[in-house]
Protein backbone atom coordinates (compact mmCIF):
# COMPACT_ATOMS: atom_id res chain seq x y z
CA UNK A 1 0.00 0.00 0.00
CA UNK A 2 1.42 3.52 -1.22
CA UNK A 3 0.97 6.41 0.65
CA UNK A 4 2.11 9.78 -0.67
CA UNK A 5 2.49 12.99 1.34
CA UNK A 6 2.53 16.42 -1.33
CA UNK A 7 2.85 20.02 -0.56
CA UNK A 8 5.26 19.25 2.27
CA UNK A 9 6.41 22.99 3.28
CA UNK A 10 9.79 21.44 4.31
CA UNK A 11 10.87 18.47 4.23
CA UNK A 12 13.36 17.82 6.88
CA UNK A 13 16.77 16.23 7.18
CA UNK A 14 17.19 14.21 3.57
CA UNK A 15 20.04 12.44 3.70
CA UNK A 16 21.96 10.21 1.00
CA UNK A 17 21.78 6.44 1.95
CA UNK A 18 25.10 5.29 3.99
CA UNK A 19 25.29 8.18 6.31
CA UNK A 20 26.37 7.24 9.97
CA UNK A 21 26.26 10.64 12.02
CA UNK A 22 27.15 13.80 11.79
CA UNK A 23 29.91 15.41 13.64
CA UNK A 24 31.68 18.85 14.26
CA UNK A 25 30.88 22.04 11.68
CA UNK A 26 28.84 19.44 9.93
CA UNK A 27 25.90 19.52 12.27
CA UNK A 28 25.43 22.98 11.75
CA UNK A 29 23.90 21.78 7.83
CA UNK A 30 20.42 20.55 8.25
CA UNK A 31 19.25 19.53 4.33
CA UNK A 32 15.74 20.06 3.93
CA UNK A 33 13.65 20.01 0.65
CA UNK A 34 11.32 23.09 0.09
CA UNK A 35 7.68 22.18 -1.23
CA UNK A 36 8.43 18.65 -1.31
CA UNK A 37 6.65 15.15 -1.67
CA UNK A 38 7.29 11.96 0.12
CA UNK A 39 6.27 8.08 -1.00
CA UNK A 40 5.77 5.61 1.63
CA UNK A 41 5.37 2.18 0.68
CA UNK A 42 4.84 -1.09 2.53
CA UNK A 43 6.45 1.13 5.62
CA UNK A 44 9.12 2.55 4.03
CA UNK A 45 10.34 5.81 2.62
CA UNK A 46 10.44 4.74 -1.17
CA UNK A 47 10.82 8.13 -3.03
CA UNK A 48 10.73 11.83 -2.20
CA UNK A 49 11.78 15.40 -3.70
CA UNK A 50 10.73 19.27 -4.69
CA UNK A 51 7.18 19.11 -5.72
CA UNK A 52 7.55 19.61 -9.64
CA UNK A 53 9.19 16.21 -9.18
CA UNK A 54 6.29 14.72 -7.79
CA UNK A 55 4.66 11.46 -10.10
CA UNK A 56 1.19 10.99 -10.50
CA UNK A 57 -0.14 7.83 -9.10
CA UNK A 58 -3.08 6.11 -9.43
CA UNK A 59 -4.99 5.31 -6.64
CA UNK A 60 -2.88 5.49 -3.70
CA UNK A 61 -4.06 7.73 -0.43
CA UNK A 62 -2.98 11.21 -0.66
CA UNK A 63 -2.06 13.27 2.30
CA UNK A 64 -2.00 16.94 1.80
CA UNK A 65 0.41 18.26 3.64
CA UNK A 66 0.00 21.98 2.98
CA UNK A 67 2.03 24.41 5.77
CA UNK A 68 2.92 21.59 7.69
CA UNK A 69 6.72 20.08 7.62
CA UNK A 70 7.54 16.27 8.15
CA UNK A 71 10.90 15.09 9.94
CA UNK A 72 12.15 11.98 10.91
CA UNK A 73 10.54 10.57 14.15
CA UNK A 74 12.81 11.30 17.17
CA UNK A 75 15.74 8.43 18.01
CA UNK A 76 15.50 8.25 21.90
CA UNK A 77 18.46 6.11 22.77
CA UNK A 78 18.75 6.31 25.79
CA UNK A 79 15.86 5.69 28.44
CA UNK A 80 14.75 3.56 31.12
CA UNK A 81 11.21 3.14 30.43
CA UNK A 82 10.68 -0.04 32.28
CA UNK A 83 10.19 0.93 36.00
CA UNK A 84 8.32 0.56 38.75
CA UNK A 85 5.65 3.53 40.01
CA UNK A 86 7.44 6.85 40.14
CA UNK A 87 9.84 8.83 43.21
CA UNK A 88 7.55 11.88 43.46
CA UNK A 89 7.89 12.10 47.27
CA UNK A 90 11.51 12.28 46.72
CA UNK A 91 11.00 15.45 44.32
CA UNK A 92 9.63 17.03 46.80
CA UNK A 93 12.18 15.98 49.27
CA UNK A 94 14.55 17.38 46.97
CA UNK A 95 12.42 21.00 46.72
CA UNK A 96 13.12 21.13 50.16
CA UNK A 97 16.62 21.47 49.97
CA UNK A 98 17.96 17.55 50.04
CA UNK A 99 20.65 16.45 47.18
CA UNK A 100 20.20 13.27 44.78
CA UNK A 101 23.33 11.87 46.76
CA UNK A 102 21.82 12.27 50.01
CA UNK A 103 18.55 10.85 49.20
CA UNK A 104 20.37 7.95 47.85
CA UNK A 105 22.29 7.50 50.85
CA UNK A 106 19.19 7.13 52.85
CA UNK A 107 17.98 4.23 50.96
CA UNK A 108 16.37 6.41 48.24
CA UNK A 109 17.02 6.48 44.33
CA UNK A 110 17.89 3.91 42.46
CA UNK A 111 17.48 1.60 45.48
CA UNK A 112 13.98 2.78 46.10
CA UNK A 113 12.97 1.90 42.07
CA UNK A 114 14.61 -1.58 42.67
CA UNK A 115 12.52 -2.13 45.93
CA UNK A 116 8.88 -1.01 43.96
CA UNK A 117 10.57 -3.37 40.48
CA UNK A 118 11.03 -6.52 42.54
CA UNK A 119 7.91 -6.42 44.35
CA UNK A 120 5.99 -5.86 41.47
CA UNK A 121 4.52 -8.83 39.13
CA UNK A 122 5.90 -9.35 35.55
CA UNK A 123 2.01 -8.18 33.77
CA UNK A 124 1.97 -4.26 35.88
CA UNK A 125 5.40 -3.82 35.19
CA UNK A 126 4.60 -4.28 31.51
CA UNK A 127 1.54 -2.64 31.81
CA UNK A 128 2.86 0.35 33.53
CA UNK A 129 5.91 0.50 30.78
CA UNK A 130 3.59 0.04 28.07
CA UNK A 131 1.24 3.20 28.67
CA UNK A 132 4.88 4.91 28.99
CA UNK A 133 6.11 3.53 25.75
CA UNK A 134 2.79 4.93 23.89
CA UNK A 135 2.77 8.33 25.47
CA UNK A 136 6.36 8.97 23.93
CA UNK A 137 5.56 7.42 20.65
CA UNK A 138 2.73 10.16 20.88
CA UNK A 139 5.39 13.16 21.67
CA UNK A 140 6.98 11.67 18.14
CA UNK A 141 9.55 8.89 19.01
CA UNK A 142 10.21 6.71 16.13
CA UNK A 143 12.89 4.65 18.05
CA UNK A 144 13.71 3.75 21.39
CA UNK A 145 16.72 2.23 23.97
CA UNK A 146 15.24 0.67 26.73
CA UNK A 147 17.79 -0.50 29.85
CA UNK A 148 17.34 -2.84 32.88
CA UNK A 149 18.89 -1.36 35.88
CA UNK A 150 16.46 -1.16 38.34
CA UNK A 151 15.72 -4.77 39.44
CA UNK A 152 19.56 -5.62 41.22
CA UNK A 153 18.34 -9.01 41.68
CA UNK A 154 19.02 -11.94 38.67
CA UNK A 155 15.13 -12.62 38.94
CA UNK A 156 14.19 -8.42 38.90
CA UNK A 157 16.72 -8.06 35.87
CA UNK A 158 15.26 -10.83 34.09
CA UNK A 159 12.21 -9.64 34.87
CA UNK A 160 12.48 -6.43 33.29
CA UNK A 161 14.34 -7.46 30.34
CA UNK A 162 11.62 -9.66 29.45
CA UNK A 163 9.16 -6.76 29.42
CA UNK A 164 11.28 -5.04 27.27
CA UNK A 165 11.33 -8.15 25.01
CA UNK A 166 7.53 -8.48 24.93
CA UNK A 167 7.39 -4.24 24.37
CA UNK A 168 9.59 -5.42 21.19
CA UNK A 169 7.35 -7.35 19.83
CA UNK A 170 3.83 -5.73 20.65
CA UNK A 171 5.06 -2.25 19.57
CA UNK A 172 6.00 -1.41 15.50
CA UNK A 173 8.58 1.00 16.26
CA UNK A 174 12.31 -0.20 16.97
CA UNK A 175 12.88 -0.85 20.56
CA UNK A 176 17.12 -1.92 21.61
CA UNK A 177 17.04 -3.72 24.75
CA UNK A 178 20.18 -2.66 27.05
CA UNK A 179 21.35 -5.03 29.89
CA UNK A 180 22.24 -2.20 33.05
CA UNK A 181 24.55 -4.75 34.91
CA UNK A 182 25.71 -2.71 37.56
CA UNK A 183 23.39 0.35 38.20
CA UNK A 184 23.58 0.89 42.06
CA UNK A 185 24.82 -1.58 44.93
CA UNK A 186 22.15 -3.31 47.03
CA UNK A 187 22.50 -2.91 50.68
CA UNK A 188 22.91 -6.14 50.90
CA UNK A 189 26.28 -6.34 49.13
CA UNK A 190 27.26 -2.97 50.63
CA UNK A 191 30.19 -4.30 51.69
CA UNK A 192 30.92 -7.00 48.93
CA UNK A 193 30.13 -4.99 45.24
CA UNK A 194 32.54 -7.40 44.35
CA UNK A 195 30.10 -10.48 44.64
CA UNK A 196 27.27 -8.22 43.60
CA UNK A 197 29.12 -7.77 40.20
CA UNK A 198 30.16 -11.48 39.76
CA UNK A 199 26.65 -12.54 40.47
CA UNK A 200 25.66 -9.99 37.63
CA UNK A 201 28.43 -11.08 35.07
CA UNK A 202 28.76 -14.84 36.08
CA UNK A 203 24.64 -15.94 36.79
CA UNK A 204 22.61 -12.93 34.85
CA UNK A 205 24.96 -12.01 32.14
CA UNK A 206 24.45 -15.73 30.56
CA UNK A 207 21.24 -15.87 30.52
CA UNK A 208 20.60 -12.42 28.84
CA UNK A 209 22.82 -13.42 26.03
CA UNK A 210 21.18 -16.85 25.92
CA UNK A 211 17.78 -15.64 25.73
CA UNK A 212 18.59 -12.34 23.66
CA UNK A 213 17.40 -10.60 25.89
CA UNK A 214 20.13 -7.49 25.01
CA UNK A 215 22.04 -6.07 22.29
CA UNK A 216 24.15 -3.77 25.09
CA UNK A 217 25.35 -3.35 28.35
CA UNK A 218 25.25 -0.67 30.41
CA UNK A 219 27.04 0.29 33.95
CA UNK A 220 27.03 3.95 36.16
CA UNK A 221 30.59 4.56 36.09
CA UNK A 222 30.12 7.34 39.10
CA UNK A 223 32.23 7.81 42.52
CA UNK A 224 29.53 6.05 45.16
CA UNK A 225 28.37 3.64 42.55
CA UNK A 226 30.95 1.85 39.85
CA UNK A 227 34.60 2.71 39.56
CA UNK A 228 36.47 2.37 36.01
CA UNK A 229 38.13 -0.86 37.05
CA UNK A 230 34.05 -2.23 37.46
CA UNK A 231 33.17 -0.78 34.54
CA UNK A 232 36.02 -2.23 32.24
CA UNK A 233 34.88 -5.71 34.42
CA UNK A 234 31.62 -4.90 32.99
CA UNK A 235 32.52 -3.74 29.42
CA UNK A 236 34.88 -7.30 28.78
CA UNK A 237 32.38 -9.63 30.44
CA UNK A 238 30.12 -8.04 27.73
CA UNK A 239 32.26 -8.40 24.82
CA UNK A 240 32.80 -12.17 25.98
CA UNK A 241 29.05 -12.45 25.16
CA UNK A 242 28.87 -9.93 21.90
CA UNK A 243 27.20 -7.35 23.92
CA UNK A 244 28.55 -3.48 23.04
CA UNK A 245 28.80 -1.37 25.75
CA UNK A 246 26.63 1.81 26.16
CA UNK A 247 27.61 3.62 29.21
CA UNK A 248 27.04 5.94 32.24
CA UNK A 249 29.61 8.00 32.65
CA UNK A 250 30.55 11.88 34.21
CA UNK A 251 27.49 12.68 35.59
CA UNK A 252 28.54 14.26 38.78
CA UNK A 253 32.59 13.08 38.60
CA UNK A 254 35.08 12.64 35.69
CA UNK A 255 36.82 9.47 37.10
CA UNK A 256 38.16 8.14 34.08
CA UNK A 257 35.22 6.58 32.11
CA UNK A 258 34.84 8.42 28.66
CA UNK A 259 38.58 7.16 28.17
CA UNK A 260 37.67 3.37 29.94
CA UNK A 261 34.40 3.21 27.17
CA UNK A 262 36.14 4.44 24.28
CA UNK A 263 39.08 1.80 24.59
CA UNK A 264 36.27 -0.90 24.91
CA UNK A 265 34.24 0.49 21.63
CA UNK A 266 31.35 2.01 23.55
CA UNK A 267 28.76 2.60 21.26
CA UNK A 268 27.54 5.86 22.96
CA UNK A 269 28.94 7.67 26.41
CA UNK A 270 26.27 9.16 27.71
CA UNK A 271 25.24 12.16 30.29
CA UNK A 272 28.81 13.95 30.39
CA UNK A 273 27.85 16.79 32.56
CA UNK A 274 31.32 16.78 33.95
CA UNK A 275 33.88 16.86 31.26
CA UNK A 276 37.35 16.99 31.02
CA UNK A 277 39.58 18.11 28.31
CA UNK A 278 40.78 14.45 28.44
CA UNK A 279 37.54 13.01 28.17
CA UNK A 280 37.28 15.27 24.44
CA UNK A 281 40.70 14.02 23.71
CA UNK A 282 39.35 10.31 24.54
CA UNK A 283 36.52 10.53 21.82
CA UNK A 284 38.50 12.12 18.73
CA UNK A 285 38.68 9.94 16.09
CA UNK A 286 36.55 7.04 17.80
CA UNK A 287 33.07 5.69 17.00
CA UNK A 288 31.66 6.12 20.25
CA UNK A 289 29.08 8.88 20.56
CA UNK A 290 28.59 11.41 23.25
CA UNK A 291 25.48 11.66 24.38
CA UNK A 292 23.84 14.49 26.04
CA UNK A 293 20.92 14.13 28.38
CA UNK A 294 19.59 17.53 29.06
CA UNK A 295 16.31 16.65 30.61
CA UNK A 296 18.45 15.39 33.51
CA UNK A 297 20.57 18.21 33.97
CA UNK A 298 16.86 20.22 33.84
CA UNK A 299 15.24 17.86 36.31
CA UNK A 300 18.31 17.60 38.93
CA UNK A 301 19.82 21.45 38.40
CA UNK A 302 23.27 20.03 37.85
CA UNK A 303 25.43 21.61 34.65
CA UNK A 304 24.08 20.85 31.00
CA UNK A 305 26.92 18.80 29.13
CA UNK A 306 28.94 21.19 26.93
CA UNK A 307 27.83 20.32 23.55
CA UNK A 308 29.55 23.16 22.47
CA UNK A 309 33.10 22.26 23.54
CA UNK A 310 31.91 18.94 22.11
CA UNK A 311 31.20 19.99 18.29
CA UNK A 312 33.72 22.40 18.46
CA UNK A 313 36.30 19.46 18.54
CA UNK A 314 34.66 17.88 15.61
CA UNK A 315 32.92 15.78 17.81
CA UNK A 316 29.27 14.07 17.05
CA UNK A 317 26.70 15.04 19.83
CA UNK A 318 23.55 12.72 20.03
CA UNK A 319 20.62 13.39 22.53
CA UNK A 320 18.41 11.54 24.47
CA UNK A 321 15.99 11.75 27.04
CA UNK A 322 17.08 9.45 29.89
CA UNK A 323 13.15 8.62 30.96
CA UNK A 324 13.33 7.15 34.27
CA UNK A 325 11.56 7.62 37.90
CA UNK A 326 14.74 9.70 39.63
CA UNK A 327 16.61 11.92 37.85
CA UNK A 328 14.25 12.93 34.31
CA UNK A 329 10.45 11.34 34.99
CA UNK A 330 10.22 13.03 31.32
CA UNK A 331 10.01 11.21 27.70
CA UNK A 332 9.49 14.25 25.73
CA UNK A 333 11.98 14.39 22.86
CA UNK A 334 10.88 18.05 21.99
CA UNK A 335 11.56 19.24 25.18
CA UNK A 336 14.82 17.80 24.99
CA UNK A 337 15.65 19.66 21.82
CA UNK A 338 14.49 22.97 23.18
CA UNK A 339 16.47 22.63 26.15
CA UNK A 340 19.41 21.75 24.12
CA UNK A 341 19.07 24.68 22.35
CA UNK A 342 18.17 27.16 25.91
CA UNK A 343 20.93 25.86 28.03
CA UNK A 344 23.51 23.96 25.68
CA UNK A 345 23.43 26.47 22.95
CA UNK A 346 23.09 24.58 20.04
CA UNK A 347 21.97 25.52 17.28
CA UNK A 348 18.06 24.05 15.64
CA UNK A 349 20.07 22.34 13.20
CA UNK A 350 22.97 20.63 15.45
CA UNK A 351 19.62 19.66 18.14
CA UNK A 352 17.80 18.25 15.49
CA UNK A 353 20.69 16.58 13.63
CA UNK A 354 21.47 15.20 17.23
CA UNK A 355 17.88 13.87 18.09
CA UNK A 356 17.55 12.11 15.08
CA UNK A 357 20.50 10.19 13.30
CA UNK A 358 22.95 10.67 15.76
CA UNK A 359 20.10 9.33 18.24
CA UNK A 360 19.74 6.40 15.64
CA UNK A 361 23.89 5.55 15.53
CA UNK A 362 24.02 6.18 19.24
CA UNK A 363 21.47 2.54 19.34
CA UNK A 364 22.71 1.01 15.96
CA UNK A 365 19.72 2.13 14.45
CA UNK A 366 21.54 4.53 12.01
CA UNK A 367 20.81 2.64 8.95
CA UNK A 368 17.31 1.90 9.26
CA UNK A 369 15.56 5.47 11.42
CA UNK A 370 17.08 9.00 11.70
CA UNK A 371 16.95 10.50 8.67
CA UNK A 372 14.57 11.03 5.32
CA UNK A 373 16.27 8.32 3.50
CA UNK A 374 15.26 6.12 0.66
CA UNK A 375 14.63 2.46 2.15
CA UNK A 376 14.62 3.83 6.03
CA UNK A 377 11.37 3.02 7.69
CA UNK A 378 8.76 5.97 7.28
CA UNK A 379 8.67 6.75 10.93
CA UNK A 380 7.73 10.51 10.68
CA UNK A 381 7.03 13.79 12.63
CA UNK A 382 4.13 15.63 10.90
CA UNK A 383 4.49 19.47 12.31
CA UNK A 384 1.52 21.55 13.18
CA UNK A 385 1.80 24.62 10.39
CA UNK A 386 4.80 26.40 11.41
CA UNK A 387 6.73 29.26 9.99
CA UNK A 388 10.36 27.26 9.88
CA UNK A 389 11.74 24.34 12.06
CA UNK A 390 13.34 26.73 14.42
CA UNK A 391 9.87 27.06 15.58
CA UNK A 392 9.95 23.54 16.94
CA UNK A 393 12.58 24.05 19.63
CA UNK A 394 11.86 28.15 20.16
CA UNK A 395 8.27 26.98 21.09
CA UNK A 396 9.53 25.08 24.10
CA UNK A 397 6.87 22.52 25.75
CA UNK A 398 4.08 23.93 23.10
CA UNK A 399 3.31 20.93 21.03
CA UNK A 400 3.65 21.18 17.39
CA UNK A 401 2.99 17.65 16.65
CA UNK A 402 0.05 17.36 14.57
CA UNK A 403 0.40 13.29 13.90
CA UNK A 404 2.75 10.71 14.24
CA UNK A 405 3.62 7.47 11.51
CA UNK A 406 5.08 4.65 12.03
CA UNK A 407 6.21 2.55 9.23
CA UNK A 408 3.88 4.57 7.71
CA UNK A 409 0.32 4.12 9.38
CA UNK A 410 -0.54 7.11 11.57
CA UNK A 411 -1.03 6.35 15.18
O1 LIG B 1 20.69 7.85 34.06
N1 LIG B 1 22.58 7.86 36.58
C1 LIG B 1 22.13 6.74 36.70
N2 LIG B 1 20.90 6.32 36.44
C2 LIG B 1 19.78 7.13 36.07
C3 LIG B 1 19.04 7.68 37.23
C4 LIG B 1 18.76 6.71 38.26
C5 LIG B 1 17.71 7.08 39.24
O2 LIG B 1 17.81 8.08 39.97
O3 LIG B 1 16.72 6.32 39.32
C6 LIG B 1 20.24 8.21 35.12
O4 LIG B 1 20.16 9.41 35.41
FE1 LIG C 1 20.26 6.77 32.43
Amino acid sequence: MKKIFKHIKELIQVRPEGVRYIAGEAMAELPTIKDAFLIVESGRIVDFGPMQDCPTLEGTEVVDATGQMILPAWCDSHTHIVYAGNREGEFVDRIKGMSYAEIAEKGGGILNSAAKLQALDEDTLYEQSRVRLEEVMQLGTGAVEIKSGYGLTPEAELKMLRVIKRLQSDYTIPIKATFLAAHAIPKKYKENKAEFIRLMLEEVLPQVAEQGLAEYIDVFCEKGYFSVEDTIEVMEAGARYGLKPKIHVNQFTAIGGVAAGVAHKALSVDHLEVLLQEDIEALKGTETMPVALPSCSYFLSIPYTPARELIAAGLPVALATDYNPGSTPSGNMNFVVSTACIKMKMTPEEAINAATINGAYAMGLEQEVGSITKGKRANLILTKPINSYGVLPYSFGNPQIDRVYINGVEL
